[in-house]
């Protein structure tokens, strides 16, 4: 797919951590598209994460729900789209436990709403593309070994990654049945700036600076393989540009840390930018009764977005680490006003 045949980009949750991401970089990069950004703005939508932004020429947010199929109908028809890039989700695990069926709404009926207004597009557009931007979670659980790699087979073990799942499922069935040009990724743990707080990286950090406790679910001695957001966008980029049609990446970081070891670092760098003795914050460190169904390891084999596209992470975690905590100490404002709403009605049900 040439640049040049693309105009008008469809981003769907950019008002989210990585949709921002990924928003940013497209406005930036490609003065020559129209960047048009769809979110409800839930309680992870933030307008604020795209701020600096959002006043260019090549930029629109539209409010609005993908799971409203009439809304989406007129908006296609209007804006008749060159390319999809789908994140809106609902992308927390502990919530798909509390209240699946709004993952199987959003992630799964929502999907399908954009794969069948995609459908009608690609039809007379030959050059459209829908990108589904998923994750490794499909893949469910590795024991102390191993990767997943493109060819592994689906398993997924939470409501969120069984939605996701299925979403993955539905692309491909759109492509196989209605012949519409797709492609899917499969990232790793992201962390960086614009973090919701309820993910354990920024939910750390926002704790260890209240002098909060640090609630690390049973032993610690979980698995996962961390990416600096900024790679996961430019990772998007190119395989929204050059990934074939058809085809599954998985992206990952080449940085696998168990949760404990993870904490413990993060509360040695906090300490040096906090002046707090040493090993002070990991005395906050609380072990709180398990997540049910808690994958032990994830670990992605990136070798094929690496070979075909030239993709590597950029961003060693000793850089993003310092980078992401700098970004919370210098944006209070955005970690208050993002938990003055729903968010902290949830958290008061789980651990109060
Ligand atoms: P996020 O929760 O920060 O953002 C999701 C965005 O989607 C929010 O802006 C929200 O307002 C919007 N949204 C939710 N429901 C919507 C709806 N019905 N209609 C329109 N917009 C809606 O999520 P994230 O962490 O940025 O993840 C983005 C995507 O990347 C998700 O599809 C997720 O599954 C996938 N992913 C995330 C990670 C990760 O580590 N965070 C890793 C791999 C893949
Ligand atoms: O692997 C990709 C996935 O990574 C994405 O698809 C998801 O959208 C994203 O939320 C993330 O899922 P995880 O469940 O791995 O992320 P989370 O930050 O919730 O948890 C990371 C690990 O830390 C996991 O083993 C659970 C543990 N944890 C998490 C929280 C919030 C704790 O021990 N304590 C906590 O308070």
């Amino acid at each position: 797919m040439g640049n040049s045949s693309i105009k008008k980009i469809l981003i769907t949750g950019g008002a989210g951590f990585i949709g921002s991401h990924v928003v940013r970089r497209f406005v930036e990069n490609y003065k020559e598209y129209q960047i048009f950004n769809l979110d409800a703005l839930t309680y992870a939508g933030n307008l604020e994460n795209l701020k600096d932004i959002e006043y260019n020429d090549n930029y629109t947010f539209i409010k609005g729900d993908i799971t409203d199929e009439g809304f989406l109908t007129k908006l296609f028809v209007e804006k008749r789209f060159d390319g999809v890039i789908h994140l809106a989700a609902e992308s927390h695990v502990d919530r798909s436990i509390s209240d699946p069926l709004s993952f199987v709404k959003t992630n799964v009926i929502g999907t399908v709403n954009l794969l069948n207004q995609s459908v009608k597009l690609a039809k007379e557009n030959p050059s459209f593309r829908f990108y589904h931007v998923s994750t490794d979670e499909v893949y469910g659980a590795l024991g102390e070994t191993g990767f997943f790699t493109e060819t592994t087979a689906y398993s997924p073990n939470s409501p969120y990654s069984a939605s996701k799942a299925s979403s993955d499922h539905f692309v491909r069935a759109y492509g196989e049945t209605y012949g519409l040009p797709f492609v899917v990724s499969n990232c790793s743990n992201n962390y960086g700036p614009n973090h919701f707080p309820e993910k354990l990286i920024p939910l750390f950090i926002n704790n260890i600076i209240n002098n909060k406790p640090l609630p690390v679910y049973g032993d610690g001695n979980y698995t996962r393989d961390w990416l600096y957001v900024k790679d996961h966008a430019r990772a998007i980029d190119l395989i929204f540009h050059q990934g074939k049609n058809g085809e599954t990446y998985n992206i990952g970081g080449f940085n696998e840390w168990k949760n404990i070891d993870l904490v413990k670092l993060l509360c040695g760098l906090m300490d040096k930018k906090l002046g707090r003795k040493e090993n002070s914050s990991q005395e906050l460190i609380t072990f709180v009764k398990d997540r049910p169904g808690h994958d032990l390891r994830y670990a992605i084999d990136a070798s094929k977005i690496n070979r075909e596209l030239g993709w590597k992470p950029s961003v060693t975690f000793e850089e993003g680490l310092e980078i992401t905590i700098d970004w919370y100490f210098d944006n209070q404002d955005w970690l208050d006003h993002v938990t003055s709403g729903d968010y902290k009605d949830y958290y008061k049900k789980q651990y109060q």
